[in-house]
């Protein structure tokens, strides 16, 4: 009997969705094994909503953006009573040897659960645009999100030098501030703020002073959405949390345009980038590193290694044990902050 291997791409899309499944499928087809798509992530293997896909389409499909298989938020540790029997009835259904799950904390952390407590065969491959995934140096789709974040403050500077503005540019990254961090270095921004590090609105002023002071007509500053903002020591930001017990997130640029431009009268203005950062086809790098870290993830299928997550270190492509990858959140680290200080803004005391 032909072998038979599910995969789904869970939480927000990311380019090189469709690299990964292409570098799982080819490797597997190699191999004559079979490989079967769930719609939407996990509301998909929990419906039971799947279809073999055809080899046919590997030739291009990483060269293409978002998932073709469809992506959804739907997690089935939300009611695991109902949806861990039905998830394991699919997998009857389907006849499957092993499922993939391509995802971030969220997809994998639910992926490791199954594999632990209900003993799925389970291998991982580490998506995400935030690159908040530990144990795997990047994820993929990171890369080509920075492309777009660096592009966007490249183009602002020349109506940013014509109106003698500053802008506030706001990247995604949730709790991280990868993305912040590695675009607002890579277009020369004038201040990077990050969560990782408080944001202090007397501090931001300051800075924004002797940039001034020193001749600029335009700043560029890049802020991580998860960005808190302080004054007077006292935290401006949203106390709301979300359904996870995170901090809300969003907005952040457009309160700091608003307290700069009254502060100093220097006209202030926000972009929020958005899902710009996850749209559009994948960068070269994001294409062919989805592709070996799928391949990577079809290996451990077929060695029947799982449990385990395809990843990046030290430049190679590895595996690792997924509980690594997803014990903690990977935030920016105090010596990447210390390598770029000059580029992070002050900070005060809180
Ligand atoms: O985790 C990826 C991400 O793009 C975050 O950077 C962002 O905060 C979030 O997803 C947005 O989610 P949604 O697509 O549900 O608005």
């Amino acid at each position: 009997m032909t072998a038979r291997v599910g995969v789904l791409t869970g939480g927000g899309d990311a380019p090189g969705l469709n690299a990964a499944i292409c570098g799982l499928g080819r490797r597997l087809s190699e191999r004559g094994v079979e490989l079967v798509g769930f719609s939407d992530g996990w509301r998909g293997i929990i419906e039971n909503e799947a279809s073999v896909i055809d080899p046919k389409i590997f030739q291009r499909l990483h060269v293409t953006g978002g998932t073709s298989l469809g992506s959804s938020n739907a997690y089935p540790y939300r009611d695991p009573e109902v949806s861990i029997p039905k998830i394991l009835r699919s997998i009857e259904a389907q006849r499957l040897d092993a499922l993939v799950a391509i995802g971030g904390e969220g997809t994998l952390g639910a992926a490791h659960r199954l594999y632990q407590e209900a003993g799925v065969p389970v291998v991982g491959v580490p998506k995400t645009i935030d690159n908040d995934l530990d144990a795997t140096d990047f994820t993929f789709g990171f890369f080509s999100a920075v492309e777009v974040a660096t592009r966007a403050m490249d183009d602002l500077r020349s109506t940013a030098e014509s109106h003698s503005r500053v802008f506030f540019v706001e990247c995604m990254g949730r709790h991280a501030g990868w993305i912040t961090a590695y675009a607002g270095v890579a277009a020369g921004a004038e201040g990077i703020l990050v969560p990782e590090r408080p944001a202090h609105i007397e501090a931001i002023c300051e800075r924004l002073e002797q940039v001034r002071d020193d001749g600029a007509r335009s700043a560029i500053v890049a802020v991580a959405e998860g960005t808190r903002v302080w004054e007077d020591g006292v935290c401006l930001s949203t106390e709301e949390r979300d359904e996870w017990g995170e901090f809300k997130i969003g907005g952040v640029a457009d309160r700091l345009a608003g307290m700069v431009s009254a502060r100093m009268g220097w006209d202030a203005r926000s972009l929020v980038l958005g899902h710009m950062q996850r749209a559009g086809q994948p960068i070269a790098f994001d294409r062919i590193f989805a592709l070996r870290l799928g391949a990577r993830a079809a290996r451990l299928v077929i060695e029947k290694r799982f449990g385990r997550m395809s990843a990046m270190q030290a430049g190679e492509i590895v595996d690792v044990p997924l509980s690594e990858a997803v014990a903690e959140r990977k935030v920016l680290t105090d010596k990447f902050l210390d390598k770029y200080e000059s580029f992070f803004l002050p900070i005060g005391g809180m």
